[in-house]
């Protein structure tokens, strides 16, 4: 007994200092940013301006790496598996909460695996269709939807994702169900709704409006309560007709749980210098998506989130009767 004693404090004394020594000395090779969707995709624009910013503060690359599949599951779950050291981190959204509930078989326990290191934006999505369908406004949307919605072909990026949740709250509001085609990202989506491939995509803003100002694609509604500035003359879905239809959506930033409190320090820091980078602001800004503030992306209150995000999507999907995927 009064060996094995020894041998835990011996390896007790030896694992602290390298602990520490470990995140002083962190970073010093490049960090792996995977983003769960395509490339060209809402989170994958996120994640590179971010990134951009956090290499310059790190003084190391974070590279962005794509691994997408089953809604945004797939790159949770290798974040999920990766070492605890800080080199491997995930952005993701709403749906990393909304999958808890979604996906029956999960690889990783959502609250128990993942470890929040901090919010990065919000903002709203865009019901858009391909430019030649024939609705001119978010009303004569609705109207039409409602009456041949069964035949509208819906793009999204996977069960759970935002653009499937969209379409969920859209069917559910308007009685109808769409006819769905998944994809591995909004990006390659926006690619077949601007093709004429496809009609509907409810999208991200982020990745919406540069569309939408380009006129490659046509805007019906906002899911905010209030407009756009930057697209200013497309009306709330609300507006539009569909009353108590609110849908904003936020990324966070990942680690896998377990990771040294000085590393998840550390890289909270060069989040929050990112986020207060008037260049980086500005970018946001201009596709719609807002930065959160200082006090509302630590850990703690990006964790807060999170676990309360993880119980409503709960309640929602448990009371919408939505089949769990595998
Ligand atoms: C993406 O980057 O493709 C999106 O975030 C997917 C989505 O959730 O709709």
């Amino acid at each position: 007994m009064k060996r094995l004693l020894q041998a835990v404090i011996a390896t007790t004394a030896i694992m602290l200092p390298l602990e520490g020594a470990m995140a002083q000395d962190y970073p010093n090779r490049n960090i792996t940013l995977i983003v769960p969707y395509a490339a060209g995709g809402p989170s994958d624009a996120i994640a590179r301006l971010i990134g951009q910013s956090m290499s310059d503060t790190l003084k190391e690359q974070v590279i962005i790496e794509n691994i997408a599949g089953a809604g945004g599951t797939m790159g949770a779950s290798r974040l999920a598996k990766a070492e605890k050291d800080g080199y491997t981190l995930l952005i993701h959204h709403v749906a990393l909460a909304a999958g808890a509930s979604l996906y029956k078989n999960l690889a990783y326990d959502t609250l128990g695996d993942i470890e929040p290191l901090g919010l990065v934006n919000y903002g709203p999505m865009v019901i858009t269709t391909r430019k030649d369908y024939p609705a001119s406004d978010g009303k004569a949307l609705f109207a039409k939807l409602k009456t041949d919605g069964n035949k509208t072909t819906a793009a999204h990026a996977g069960v759970g994702s935002n653009s499937h949740l969209c379409n969920l709250l859209l069917q559910q509001a308007l009685g109808v169900n769409f006819t769905e085609a998944a994809y591995r990202g909004t990006g390659p989506a926006m690619t077949d709704v601007m093709g004429g491939k496809v009609d509907l995509l409810c999208d991200q803003s982020t990745t919406a409006v540069p569309q939408i100002q380009g006129g490659t694609i046509k805007a019906h509604a906002v899911t905010s309560e209030d407009r756009l500035d930057v697209i200013k003359d497309v009306p709330t879905v609300q507006e539009a007709g569909i009353k108590d239809f609110e849908f904003v959506i936020w990324h966070g930033l990942y680690a896998p749980k377990g990771v040294p409190q000085d590393v998840v320090k550390k890289l909270n820091q060069a989040l929050q210098v990112a986020l207060d980078d008037s260049n980086v602001k500005a970018r946001f800004a201009d596709v719609g998506t807002q930065v959160f503030g200082p006090s509302e992306r630590t850990p703690e209150a990006h964790r807060e989130r999170f676990e309360k995000e993880v119980k409503t999507w709960q309640d929602v999907i448990g009371k919408s009767g939505v089949a769990q995927a595998n």
